[in-house]
């Protein structure tokens, strides 16, 4: 079943004044890898806890499938979407294995248990992200690119139907960045809906079928394929910044790079 998750006119304010977002459209269409991007502040963190029910906005609303997404009760949440926040601080101590298996809860019977099926759901999901060696390792021993990826794990564990994940590359390797990024354009060739708040704007090029990009006034900068928004002038006012964007070398997508300032000056 296809599923539709949309941001319609959204707009939310924190206490003490502090704008976050501005009138964001932003939809995530199951079959499709959306990036979200944008300069720090801009309100991506905020857009995917709105997107995901766990923050109201002041302003507009989340619709699921045509039903507005406060309607649904937190469990049923969880077996559509999955979400990833951008710092997981967990304070007490389980296993790779066990953190995995977090993920079936939105699944399980009676009084919480779980069985065998869920188990091998789980072990599956250690193998996708490459983090089975690690199975009864402490979590909390573990590096944070580890982290990142066993917390991933635990998302997929969940088998949603939507997944929308918080900057999950910032801690990870070359070789670890470009494997979760392929995992997350399977996933979606396979038929999730999948969202990925980035700043790497190169992979959100090569990954990405459709970006949405925030600008310091926390309104939609540009919307669409990588790349119609990724260009100089869209950039540059988004960010506040000069961006460079050339071609890559291998992939042929946009390339992009921010000039120092020396560089920009000149
Ligand atoms: N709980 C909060 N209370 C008050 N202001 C907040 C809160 N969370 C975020 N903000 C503010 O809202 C704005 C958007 O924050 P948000 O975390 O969504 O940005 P972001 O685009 O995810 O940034 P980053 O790239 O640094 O993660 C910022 O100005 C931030 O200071
Ligand atoms: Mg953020």
């Amino acid at each position: 079943m296809t599923h539709l998750l949309e941001a319609r006119s959204v707009s939310h304010t924190y206490a003490a004044d502090t704008p976050a977002l501005r009138n964001v459209c932003a939809p995530v269409r199951s079959g499709a890898l959306y990036g979200i991007v944008g300069p720090n502040g801009s309100g991506k963190s905020t857009l995917l806890r709105v997107l995901c029910g766990l923050l109201h906005p002041n302003e507009g609303e989340v619709i699921i499938d045509g039903q507005p997404l406060r309607r649904f009760g937190a469990r049923e949440r969880a077996r559509l979407i999955a979400y990833l926040p951008q710092a997981v601080n967990p304070a007490f101590s389980l296993t790779v294995f066990e953190v995995a298996c977090l993920g079936r809860f939105p699944h399980a019977g009676f009084m919480g248990a779980l069985g065998a099926a869920d188990f091998e759901v789980a072990r599956r999901c250690l193998r996708d992200t490459e983090t089975e060696s690690l199975r009864d390792r402490d979590f909390l021993t573990l590096s944070g690119g580890e982290r990142q990826r066993v917390l991933l794990a635990s998302i997929l564990a969940q088998e949603p139907q939507l997944i929308l994940l918080d900057e999950p590359t910032s801690s990870l390797d070359i070789h670890h960045e470009v494997e979760v990024f392929d995992l997350l354009r399977r996933l979606a060739e396979r038929g999730y809906g999948v969202c990925v708040v980035t700043h790497d704007l190169n992979m959100a090029a090569q990954y990405c079928h459709e970006l949405v990009l925030l600008g310091l006034d926390h309104a939609v900068a540009a919307s669409g394929p990588p790349a119609a928004v990724l260009s100089e002038a869209t950039l540059s006012a988004a960010y506040g910044a000069s961006i460079r964007v050339g071609t890559h070398p291998f992939a042929g997508t946009p390339f992009v790079s921010a000039a120092a300032g020396r560089e920009s000056a000149s």
